[in-house]
């Protein structure tokens, strides 16, 4: 697919950057699908992350994304999960590559400003999970 979901995290949101990051996305060639600002329970945020469930990590990533407000975007590019993954840069934002929206935007492992997809079946699961047939075609 052509497709990838993303979402601006709670501390991007809270720092003003909502701004700054969409330019660098559609800059960098990514086409906005579908776009909403909106919040996460800790029950949706929890179900979102179902995958990392058994990880050491996974209750400080629930209540961190569901913290505060979060922007909820499907874009579109050739190659774009990959394309995507190399914009944010990698999940640790001090061993992310300069001028990565992770390296610009992000304070920590667990505040790191983006979500992206790891896969087209994600991406898909991850779109729907927020945005309804109609709003995403
Ligand atoms: P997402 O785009 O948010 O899915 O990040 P990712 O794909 O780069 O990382 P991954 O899916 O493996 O982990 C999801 C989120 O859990 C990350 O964005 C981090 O905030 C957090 N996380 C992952 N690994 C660690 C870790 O080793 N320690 C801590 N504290 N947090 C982690
Ligand atoms: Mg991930």
């Amino acid at each position: 697919s052509n497709r990838t979901f993303t979402m601006i995290k709670p501390d991007a949101v809270a720092n003003g950057h909502i701004g700054a990051i969409l330019d660098k996305i559609t800059k960098s060639g990514f086409k906005i699908i579908a776009l909403k600002q909106t919040s996460l329970s800790a029950e949706k945020a929890g179900e979102f992350y179902a995958v990392h469930k058994e990880r050491g990590f996974y209750n400080d990533l629930v209540a961190f994304m569901s913290s505060g407000p979060i922007v909820a975007a499907i874009l579109e590019k050739d190659n774009a999960i990959d394309d995507f993954r190399k914009l944010i840069g990698a999940t640790d934002p001090t061993k992310a590559e300069p001028g990565t929206i992770r390296n610009l935007f992000a304070k920590s492992i667990d505040a790191n400003a983006i979500h992206g997809s790891d896969s087209d079946e994600n991406a898909e699961i991850e779109g729907n999970f927020f945005f309804s047939a109609f709003e995403r075609i």
